[in-house]
């Protein structure tokens, strides 16, 4: 059964679970952010980057296609190099609907798998993903990161975007199951990474420092990723015990939140309208308790987050989405 996001809603906050909003006031005097620079990644001016070729004719693993580095940009949409991984993409996901309504597919990738810069949309229920698309249209989520806003990508994507553009995308990406796609790995060290591309880079030869309290989520192949290939996931190197210390929290709620498996489900795969967090990019979804906490993603259900995020801290948020990452999506 589906309920309606209306009756749900009204549900949970007849239990009493839609807390107040006291810390909303904080919002705009916290300033540059301080802290999760993990999480909200701003390209490091000083990075060493390779100056891509655009005549290199790229290939990757599986595809039998082959194309110009040149031309995989995002005004051509994503390229195409496994059709049989995905439905027949709608033109607004393919190619982007004109103006600042660009390519779903080039950024969240054909498959709706995501990176961590952005997020995995696929499989995600469909009122769930219309309900984003108007609040970024209302001005209502908003990056926690001041230097990403105003307006942040997803921000001028979401107010260009109409209505039913907006439903076909959300019909399209709900109707894929998400893959297995993070691989979570405890550690004490991780390799040293720069700041590229709106990702953690590994710098090669750079050595190894200790993770202290982050996760540094990296391609698995970082070329497969710079293709847009969507059969290339993630590794996510997580603080030692963060798994165990995240489910705690999770499934009790801990000393500081609320049990969170209530809305989103027992094996965090979503319930209702209510979004799926098992499996999916850990920095995305630090991203987002840091911008509920603070208020600055303040969408027509984000109240009902307010229990669970008000009190966390820096760790507790490493830690819950150490454990969300590490389940089968
Ligand atoms: C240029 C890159 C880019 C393109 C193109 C793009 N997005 Fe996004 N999208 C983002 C980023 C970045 C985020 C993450 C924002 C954040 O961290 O809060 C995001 C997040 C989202 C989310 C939130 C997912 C969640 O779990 O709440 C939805 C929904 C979404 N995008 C839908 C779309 C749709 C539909 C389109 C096409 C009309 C689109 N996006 C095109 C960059 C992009
Ligand atoms: C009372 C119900 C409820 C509880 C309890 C709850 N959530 Fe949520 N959660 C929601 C709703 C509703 C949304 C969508 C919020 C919005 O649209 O702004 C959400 C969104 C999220 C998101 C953003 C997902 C995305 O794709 O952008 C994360 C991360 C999250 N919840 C984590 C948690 C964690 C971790 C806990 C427990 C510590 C928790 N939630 C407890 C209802 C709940």
């Amino acid at each position: 059964m589906r309920l309606s996001s209306g009756a749900w809603m009204a549900a949970l906050a007849a239990v009493g679970l839609a807390a107040g909003t006291e810390l909303r006031a904080q919002q705009d005097t916290a300033g540059a952010n301080a802290v999760l620079p993990w999480a909200y990644v701003l390209n490091d001016p000083d990075a060493v980057v390779e100056t891509p070729d655009p005549e290199e004719i790229v290939t990757v693993p599986g595809s039998s296609l082959s194309m110009r580095r040149g031309d995989i940009t995002l005004a051509n949409g994503p390229p195409y190099w496994h059709p049989d991984g995905h439905p027949p993409m709608p033109e607004v996901v393919a190619r982007g609907g004109g103006g600042d309504v660009m390519a779903c597919g080039y950024c969240h990738l054909p498959n709706g798998q995501g990176k961590p810069e952005n997020a995995g949309v696929a499989g995600q229920p469909y009122e769930y993903l219309v309900q984003q698309m108007t609040d970024w249209r209302n001005g209502l989520r908003k990056p926690g990161e001041p230097r990403m806003r105003p307006p942040s990508l997803m921000e001028r994507i979401g107010l260009a975007t109409s209505d039913e553009q907006a439903r076909v995308a959300a019909e399209y990406f709900s109707s894929i199951d998400f893959k297995p796609w993070v691989e979570v790995v405890e550690t004490d060290t991780v390799p040293v990474t720069q700041y590229a591309g709106w990702i953690h880079e590994v710098v090669e030869g750079g050595g190894t420092e200790p993770i202290g309290t982050r996760v540094v989520e990296t391609p698995v192949d970082i070329r497969r990723n710079k293709a847009r290939d969507d059969t290339a996931g993630f590794i996510a190197y997580v603080p030692r015990g963060a798994v165990g210390r995240g489910r705690e929290i999770v499934t009790t709620g801990g000393a500081r939140s609320v049990s969170c498996t209530i809305c989103h489900g027992d094996d965090l795969r979503g319930i209702g309208p209510i979004p799926a967090l098992a499996g999916r990019s850990p920095t995305y979804m630090a991203r987002q308790l840091y911008d509920l906490q603070t208020g600055v993603r303040n969408g027509v259900w984000s109240d009902l987050m307010d229990a669970a995020v008000k009190n966390l801290t820096e760790e507790d948020i490493v830690d819950i989405v150490a454990y969300t990452a590490s389940l089968d999506p």
